[in-house]
């Protein structure tokens, strides 16, 4: 049973609120002598026209006889506060979370409910940075929360492969490019050139003080446009070599895409929306460009075509929006971009509002911070950019000397093959838990010390945790292991910290659909690192394996079981993998 549920459905009756309103209403107590729910009736009292002290105690009387779920209901101050039957709420969650089918958590919430989710999106020829690894691991983790819930989730990457950028590396590539550095290091030789056509930029100057190489820039790309056929070649080319590079890092993390239509994929759609505009007669001649005033949402106008005629992001973003819209009918379209861009989906949206396409209300920009090293920031010109992969690898490395040092303390001689397969995980489970572990548009500074604390709030710690209840069921006996719940008197674990633990697990669904609901997998990330703090808490308080009683001997088995389901959900929707043994 729902005992949340049931108890607000319990004082809505008593009261004119609906359960909804109840639920929210609903707090946990600072101090466990006080109740394990608390009504705060100050909340109350304006309606109810008394004072809060009084209504609490008019309600605890009318509660009377309590329902078997709850030993008590007292008034203390304005509160009125519940205490469970929690021997009843031990047995019924253990039970629930070991005998379902399903994950913890799991809905059906999302049922017919259409959400994209475009993440990652990085830049053709450009590094896969640690930026974005931000919108990747985010990314993966909110389509993960929205999969878990019943959506129909969408896995979106608008990749950057248009744009004047590739007007300059045509013409670099053309000037100094490398072929065999190309197929070596596509990305380290792109971004070679790259950096050296605005070197050489500054250098080559016309009579009229005009860039030659920009210039020449800005006319492959208009050539590109026109689809010539040199220019398409190189192109494509470059994003060949480049998706390989990004591949490796999405399969490192297991994310697959359902669809990769880059900016490029919506140039000739551009015609289309400006006719569209036109129509509305929404565009407007400003210097030469071709704008959408939007005064009226204080926004500063978009610029749909550029004064040579050329399209920019923003267009091809508003053509993106209708060509999903057409082809998933979506109800969401959500946008994991950091939110230096927040402007320019602001834009966008506001065009389309404008347009009066109602699909315009369906689309959500979900920000993101910035990340950095306490050393400085990254950036692309300077060169010095730290790329995703070769983080992943520092972090594998440093956690397998970790590892390796734990085994050995231990006496445990794992074989290389373990190690190096543990470390993977465990590795890529410490950033990972990075980006995830607070609100999303908090800055993020990365320091190593903390990354990498097995104590600390790290996916370490967790995926530590999971292994070490993992091997306490490996070590019991099979009857023990996997003693059948319902016919074990649970209660027999009870006391104040495994009443906790069990509470904490029960509140997991919820914090699943709040993640869902503010984009926030963080509130995931904490709820399971309360689960495994009190189970740690527990392991240390309780013995499990050496004692004589067999039903309190198979309950805390129970215990754990369910730990290990609950926590192994949590990463997974974190993007991160349990480990079995660590
Ligand atoms: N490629 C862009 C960048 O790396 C992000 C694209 C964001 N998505 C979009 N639909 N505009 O900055």
């Amino acid at each position: 049973m729902d005992f949340v549920a049931e108890l607000s459905t319990l004082i809505s009756q008593e009261t004119d609120l609906s359960t909804d309103i109840v639920k929210d209403f609903l707090e946990v107590p600072p101090q466990p002598e006080l109740g394990d729910y608390a009504l705060p009736c100050f909340k109350l009292a304006k309606t109810m026209r008394k004072a809060p002290n009084l209504i609490a105690e008019e309600l605890a009387e009318k509660m009377q006889p309590l329902p078997d779920y709850l030993t008590e209901v007292r008034q203390t101050g304005g509160y009125l506060n519940f205490f469970i039957n929690r021997s009843r709420f031990i047995q019924d969650e253990i039970t629930s979370i070991l005998h379902s089918e399903q994950e913890p958590g799991v809905s059906d919430l999302g049922k017919g409910q259409t959400i994209l989710v475009e993440f990652s999106s990085p830049n053709i020829a450009k590094p896969f940075h640690i930026g974005h690894g931000f919108t990747t691991i985010l990314g993966e983790s909110l389509a993960r929360i929205y999969d878990h819930l019943g959506y129909d989730t969408k896995r979106l990457n608008h990749l950057g492969d248009y744009g004047t950028q590739f007007g300059k590396l045509i013409v670099a590539y053309d000037r100094w490019g490398n072929e065999e550095e190309l197929l070596r290091e596509p990305i380290d030789e792109l971004l070679r050139i790259y950096v050296k056509f605005h070197d050489e930029a500054e250098q080559e100057i016309d009579e009229k003080g005009v860039s030659i190489l920009e210039k020449e820039a800005r006319e492959a790309f208009q050539r590109l446009e026109a689809g010539a056929e040199h220019e398409t070649q190189l192109w494509s080319r470059f994003r060949e070599v480049s998706l390989i590079e990004f591949n490796r890092v999405y399969d490192r993390l297991g994310i697959k895409f359902d669809n990769l239509n880059g900016e490029s994929f919506y140039s000739d759609q551009i015609p289309a929306v400006v006719e569209m505009l036109k129509e509305k007669n929404l565009l407007e001649e400003s210097e030469g460009a071709q704008v959408v005033r939007l005064d009226e949402f204080n926004l500063p106008p978009c610029i749909i075509l550029k004064s040579d005629g050329t399209t920019i992001y923003a267009s091809r973003d508003i053509a993106a929006v209708l060509y999903r819209d057409k082809t998933w009918n979506f109800n969401r379209n959500i946008y994991v971009v950091g939110l230096p861009q927040q402007l320019h989906f602001k834009q966008i949206f506001a065009v389309l509002k404008k347009a009066g396409e109602p699909c315009a209300d369906r689309c959500e920009h979900v920000g993101f911070g910035t990340v950095k090293f306490p050393d400085g920031a990254l950036s692309t010109r300077s060169g010095k950019v730290i790329k995703l992969d070769d983080l992943f690898a520092e972090a594998v490395k440093k956690t397998r000397q970790i590892i390796e040092t734990n085994a050995t303390e231990r006496g445990d001689d794992m074989s290389a093959e373990t190690i190096d397969a543990i470390a993977e995980k465990v590795g890529l489970g410490a950033i990972l838990y990075i980006f995830l572990k607070n609100g999303r548009e908090r800055d993020i500074v990365f320091k190593w010390e903390e990354v990498l604390d097995f104590d600390g709030d790290t996916a370490p710690y967790l995926q530590y945790t999971y292994a070490r209840a993992k091997s306490i069921l490996r070590r019991a006996n099979e009857v023990d292991a996997t003693a059948d719940p319902s016919t074990l008197e649970l209660a027999a674990i009870e006391n104040d910290t495994t009443f906790q633990l069990v509470r904490a697990m029960a509140d997991f669904p919820e914090a699943i659909q709040n993640a869902a609901s503010a984009n926030e997998p963080f509130m995931i990330a904490r709820q399971i690192n309360l689960i495994a703090r009190l189970f740690n808490k527990f392991y240390n308080n309780d013995s499990i394996l050496n004692i004589e009683d067999t039903n309190l001997r198979q309950s805390r088995l129970c215990l754990c079981r369910a730990v290990c389901r609950v926590l192994k959900t949590g990463l997974n929707l974190l993007g991160i993998e349990a480990v079995e043994k660590m």
